[in-house]
């Protein structure tokens, strides 16, 4: 979920309709804003996307400064109008937006219906305003009566609340983000940057459990004590620009044709190829060499891109395993204090990997998050960060951060090896000299995109199969779960030997197998290609240009230039991209917000 606060001179409309638009990679299930009218406050939401909102206040013209905006991907509840925030109590003198979960809500909710309040929705966020109306009515001050009311919340949040008669903005956060801008003449508050960074690049992010206020002319940050702290202003370092589609049809697409100078930036500075010297921001030489085992942690495409990470790794002979977040949170592995354990997450704000790291607190493994997102709960939470630095990604399909992700990993295995065996692995100098030349490579795909072609020649097959081998099988996974997520065609991703063991039953005619060769293992891959094709599935290869055997064997082949087999993975992802792309694109598929879907899932 998405929320978005702003206390400044104007209207507050437009600033909460930009921010919820610009929000809307976290949810678009409802939309809703709350806003201080001067006798009282208006709530106006509703489900759908921001446009449906949009709607509602061209017809309602709500007007006054001081306001508060959500936009959600359901938990509690259907995607109805009534689940949609913000919530009131018994009147609307309480508005309330959430993002998490509250655990307790069905004991607070009984609790509360015993002394005589009614709930319209089925969201555990209602119980809050409820909350604050009952210590209102005591007569607490708003201020006092929010911090009662959190206090009796258990699980993750982050929250906004508005009191009518009040001009101020109160808001808090345990598990979930809230980042406060400061602009020149009044404030923001937001889950993320996007919200608002065509205001201002000032930002203060809040800790677990800091309890904002945010007033027209000041602002102050308190402990849970309402003991007053201070927390470092921040500048943002991007602009509106590079969260804006510049003419691309879709973020998607706009983001993967970024990939080159996302490259660029990931690798800028971090290793010379000709001395082989890598410098990875603050780490010392030798400053991993007590490490014996790598474990990742992360979800979605992150977890495949800490599954290519497990490939450098063992390359490099350090053993590595990369987990589910979802499962390690529940199911964590014994560590030692030899073990990193990195938490791979281009958000920073993933529950699920958020969690899994959490539960190493009170262990001797040393922790890394890997992540785009500078001040990200994952980035503060764990020992060391390493970050991507992709730029902002909108579009709810991960691509130029899984190829950022895999370089700044590649960059780190070389340097884990070093640190631990004092000397540049075998594959050093081929990796440090591909990497250099990977941004052109992936410029001369962009530019001849064989793939939308292929869109035509296979549409309405039945099933959608992604083989690979070594490297190529995360690569795979990735593809299918590319392709699942924008197109909503069925489409899996297996490992290539393991067709045979089960799958191969569910081969037919109408079944399309897209095929990962990266140059290593790619006889045996084609073995499986073969027993594919002899139960008359079609076949597509995306292999270095050069893989002659491949191309002479496959239905239809996608090339990509040749770099090393530890980067012709990120090549051939590229391709995979654009593929998934091109499909959902003739589809006329929700691209950039595919339906059930939000980019970060702060709820485990
Ligand atoms: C969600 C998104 C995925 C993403 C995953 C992990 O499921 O829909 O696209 O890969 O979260 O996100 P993270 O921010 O931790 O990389």
């Amino acid at each position: 979920c998405g929320i978005t606060g702003r206390i400044r001179s104007g209207n507050a409309v437009e600033d909460l309709m930009a921010g919820l638009e610009n929000l809307e990679y976290r949810g678009y299930d409802s939309a809703g804003l709350a806003i201080q009218n001067g006798h009282g406050i208006d709530v106006l939401k509703c489900e759908g996307e921001a446009d449906q909102l949009r709607r509602l206040v061209d017809q309602h013209r709500p007007s006054g400064s001081i306001g508060i905006g959500h936009t959600r991907w359901s938990t509690h509840g259907p995607p109805t109008d009534e689940n949609a925030h913000p919530h009131t109590g018994m009147t609307d003198r309480v508005a309330v937006v959430h993002n998490g979960i509250i655990e307790n809500y069905d004991v607070l909710r009984e609790e509360l219906k015993d002394r005589g309040h009614e709930f319209t929705s089925d969201t555990d966020t209602e119980v809050v305003p409820h909350l604050v109306e009952e210590f209102l009515d005591d007569g607490a001050e708003p201020f006092d009566a929010f911090m009662s009311a959190v206090d009796r919340l258990e699980g993750s949040y982050a929250l906004a609340m508005i009191v009518e008669g009040t001009d101020a903005i109160f808001a808090t956060r345990n598990g979930s983000p809230l980042v406060v801008g400061l602009a020149d003449d009044g404030f923001f508050l937001a889950s993320d940057v996007p919200a608002f960074i065509e205001f201002t690049d000032q930002v203060i992010y809040l800790e677990n459990e800091d309890v904002a206020v945010l007033r027209p002319d000041s602002y102050g940050i308190f402990d849970r004590s309402a003991t007053a702290v201070d927390r470092p202003v921040d500048t943002i370092e991007w602009s509106s620009e590079d969260a804006e589609k510049s003419g691309y049809d879709h973020y998607m697409l706009k983001e993967i044709h970024e990939q080159p100078a996302s490259l660029n930036q990931t690798i800028h500075g971090r290793f010379d190829p000709t001395d082989e010297s890598i410098t990875l921001d603050d780490f010392e030489p030798g400053e991993f060499s007590d490490i014996s085992r790598v474990e990742f942690v992360a979800c979605g495409t992150s977890y495949h891109a800490a599954l290519y990470g497990c490939h450098l790794l063992g390359q490099r002979g350090i053993p590595a395993y990369a987990h589910r977040a979802g499962e390690y949170a529940s199911n964590p592995m014994p560590v030692d204090d030899e073990t990193l354990v990195i938490g791979v997450t281009q958000s920073g704000e993933t529950a699920d990997t958020l969690e899994s790291l959490r539960r190493l607190e009170d262990t001797p493994a040393r922790t890394l998050a890997l992540t785009n997102v500078i001040g990200s709960t994952a980035a503060r939470e764990t020992d060391d960060v390493l970050y991507i630095r992709a730029g902002p990604e909108i579009g709810v399909a991960a691509t130029k951060t899984f190829s950022s992700q895999v370089t700044a990993l590649a960059l780190l295995s070389e340097r884990l090896h070093r640190d631990i065996t004092g000397e540049p692995s075998a594959h050093s100098s081929g990796l440090l000299q591909s990497l250099g030349a990977l941004p052109e490579q992936i410029e001369s795909i962009l530019d001849s995109d064989p793939t939308a072609e292929l869109t035509r020649k296979y549409q309405g097959m039945d099933a959608h199969f992604f083989i690979g081998r070594g490297i190529a099988h995360p690569v795979a996974l990735e593809g299918a779960l590319k392709f699942k997520e924008i197109t909503y065609e069925h489409a899996e991703g297996f490992a290539a030997g393991q067709l045979k063991h089960g799958p191969l039953a569910l081969v037919t005619p109408n079944t399309v197998v897209i095929a990962v060769f990266t140059g290593d293992h790619d006889e045996k891959t084609l073995n499986n290609v073969r027993e594919v094709q002899a139960r008359g599935a079609s076949v597509i290869g995306i292999a270095p240009e050069d893989a002659t055997e491949v191309a002479a064997t496959v239905d239809d082949l996608i090339p990509i230039p040749s770099s090393t087999p530890e980067l012709n993975g990120l090549l051939a992802n590229v391709q995979l991209q654009l593929l998934s792309y091109h499909f959902a694109n003739r589809l006329e598929r929700s691209i950039d917000k595919p339906r059930n879907l939000a980019k970060s899932v702060t709820v485990e």
